[in-house]
């Protein structure tokens, strides 16, 4: 599929595994969603544009590098938040920005209920962080709102994806690419990913 890429690395085969599990304890859930973000989040910036920086060892100056464009991290609420601190320790001077989304459970549809970007967009890379896309129904809402914002380079980071979001993202935002640890097959008559996790927000907070 294209602009897809499901994490070929032993170590977020591994964790996947464990943050599948129902006996996964929301403490090592927790553990889990950081770590496999960080790790995928190492794979989704490989194209990060770069400068020129020169620095003084304690020897000699040496041509070197930092990142030119300001990274965005947008965390969709809530299951997203397990996610930022993996990804924020990578790039400990990205922005972090909320956005607040609920999936009603009759209609599938997203509700927004929390967004406090200011008027101008203040990075130049966004990276959208949400453990599931399902519907995919969230996903879009969220880059519909950075593109409103006036952000052009976005990426969605999530842990599983399936495949009926992944279309609804290629159909609406074909440009945005998708990195996920895995692709799953279907999603259920209530809009779950399957074998998938379960519920990814209630699995972290303890709110089963
Ligand atoms: C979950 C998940 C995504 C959304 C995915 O959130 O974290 O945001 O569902 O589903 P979709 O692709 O069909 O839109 P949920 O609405 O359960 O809210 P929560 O994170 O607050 O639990
Ligand atoms: N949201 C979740 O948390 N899990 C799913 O499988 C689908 C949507």
């Amino acid at each position: 599929m294209p602009n897809v890429f499901a994490s070929p690395h032993p170590l977020v085969a591994h964790k996947l595994t464990r943050l599948r599990d129902v006996q996964t304890d929301p403490k090592k859930f927790r553990e889990l969603v950081r770590e496999i973000a960080g790790l995928l989040a190492y794979e989704a910036t490989a194209d990060l544009a770069l400068e020129p920086r020169q620095v003084q060892t304690p020897l000699a100056k040496c041509a070197g590098y930092e990142l030119k464009e300001k990274i965005g991290l947008v965390p969709i609420l809530r299951a997203g938040l397990g996610m930022v601190e993996g990804v924020w320790g990578l790039m400990p001077s990205a922005e972090v920005w909320h956005i607040g989304l609920y999936r009603d459970e009759r209609t599938l549809q997203p509700v927004e209920y929390y967004n406090k970007l200011p008027v101008a967009p203040t990075v130049s890379v966004c990276m959208v962080l949400d453990p599931m896309l399902a519907t995919g129904g969230s996903a879009v809402a969220t880059v519909d709102v950075l593109k409103r914002w006036g952000v052009n380079k976005i990426k969605f980071v999530g842990i599983i994806g399936a495949p009926e979001g992944i279309a609804l993202m290629h159909q609406h935002h074909p440009e945005v690419p998708i990195y996920l640890a895995a692709i799953d097959e279907r999603l259920n008559e209530r809009g779950y990913i399957l074998p998938g996790l379960g519920d990814a927000g209630d699995r972290q907070f303890g709110t089963a």
